[in-house]
């Protein structure tokens, strides 16, 4: 019927039939797939959710006063960078909405312009909202660590580019930018460099880190409270940076009518005030983390002495998966393996549900080598889950 875009099937449906699979076993689905909090949000703004009498009117596109002073706020605080919130930052609604469209604006801004480069291990919405926009989504090697390598992005691409997107810590890998050098690279080719920073709060190798920190020209900053305060269901995040494009932006999206709800606002302006909760979530990360890699190894390590491959899940590395960087990911190599094995693997035995690098990877035959290579596991369930799906590992019959 039609030439056109068909929407591809969205990656997380793709493992329905496994965690119906693992519904099966006794406790169920142990689900560490989709980066979804499982951990409440701070009573105050659930509180505030609810008490803010703003369900009326329609609320401010571009965020209330009180909604971008907090977030600018937080801003000056964790990062030291001061932004003016009357200028420089914006309301979205969750950032995944704000990653998907952006190409959408700037294309109608600089139309001889047609391309967005992303990671090329990277969280599909970047080359997802290229897509939408009609444009071409073109891929930027990353290092050994997964660190986006700017050098190099070929000269014609850069030119035809309307944004680079990086992604500071880094799903799905946990990798830290050098943010400065995306930024110096962005102003010397006269490229929008957006900076997605949804787990900065998240980061276990020194201070969180943003783009902001070298400069407000020619960058954009991306946060989103989803999972710092555990309100992915509420949807509430903002853009901040270059004052010109921020302008353009906010009155684009006003256009378009995106807008947080009044009392998602509220709710936001509670959070965002507010530090302790995000300490005891870091806390809660890094144990599942430590568990998940544990995990991992000790399912690895047991087949490798068994030297029996019931369940073929002897394509686990035997050295124990590395703890990011940032995020709560664990980006686990499967050396000479198969990552979808392992996925099913993972899931028959274990009821645990993992992603495969495939989710992550660029399409093409670079991309799909190292797909084959990777899982993705999230510390999104809670200990005894994770322990749960641990017994059952350790006890995979090996006879
Ligand atoms: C790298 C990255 N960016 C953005 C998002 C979107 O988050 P939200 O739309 O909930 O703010 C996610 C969600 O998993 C993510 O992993």
């Amino acid at each position: 019927m039609t030439a056109g875009f068909v929407p591809p099937v969205y990656p997380y449906e793709r493992l329905n039939s496994l965690r119906a699979e693992a519904a099966k076993l006794p406790g169920g689905a142990i689900d560490c797939s989709v980066g979804t909090p499982c951990d409440p949000p701070p009573p105050q703004v659930v509180e505030a959710l609810a008490a803010s009498g703003t369900e009326r009117g329609y609320p401010a596109s571009i965020g209330s006063p009180a909604f971008r002073e907090a977030a600018a706020a937080w801003v000056q605080r964790r990062f030291g960078v001061g932004v003016d919130p009357d200028t420089e930052l914006a309301a979205c609604i969750g950032t995944k909405e704000f990653v998907a469209s952006l190409p959408r604006y700037l294309k109608l801004r600089l139309p001889d312009r047609d391309t967005v480069l992303y990671p090329s291990v990277s969280y599909p919405s970047y080359a997802m909202g290229a897509t939408l926009a009609g444009c071409r989504a073109v891929p930027v090697a990353v290092d050994d660590k997964f660190r986006i390598d700017v050098d190099s992005i070929d000269g014609r691409d850069a030119r035809r580019a309307l944004c680079l997107w990086v992604n500071t810590p880094g799903n799905p890998a946990g990798a830290l930018d050098d943010l400065g050098a995306a930024a110096a690279w962005g102003r010397d080719n006269g490229v929008l460099v957006a900076s997605d920073e949804c787990y900065a709060e998240f980061t276990w190798d020194g201070p969180p880190r943003t783009i902001l920190e070298h400069d407000t020209e020619g960058v954009l900053a991306v946060h989103s409270l989803s999972k710092r305060s555990n309100m992915a269901g509420v949807r509430a995040g903002f853009y901040a940076g270059d004052a010109e494009l921020v302008r353009y932006l906010r009155e684009c999206r006003k256009h378009a009518g995106c807008m947080v709800p009044g009392p998602v606002q509220a709710a936001a302006v509670a959070a965002w005030v507010d530090q302790d909760h995000v300490d005891v979530q870091r806390a809660r990360y890094r144990e599942r983390l430590e568990e998940l890699s544990g995990i991992l190894h000790v399912t690895a390590s047991r087949l490798a002495a068994s030297g029996s491959d019931p369940v073929a899940l002897h394509s686990f590395a035997a050295v124990p998966p590395e703890l990011p960087e940032g995020g709560f990911y664990i980006w686990a190599e499967v050396p000479g393996g198969d990552a979808w094995v392992c996925v099913e693997a993972l899931a028959r035995v274990g009821g645990l549900i993992v992603s495969p690098g495939e989710f992550y990877c660029e399409s093409g035959e670079a991309g799909a080598r190292r797909a084959r290579r990777w899982i993705r596991v999230a510390a999104v369930q809670p200990m005894h889950r994770l322990r749960q799906a641990r017994a059952r590992l350790e006890h995979i019959d090996l006879d």
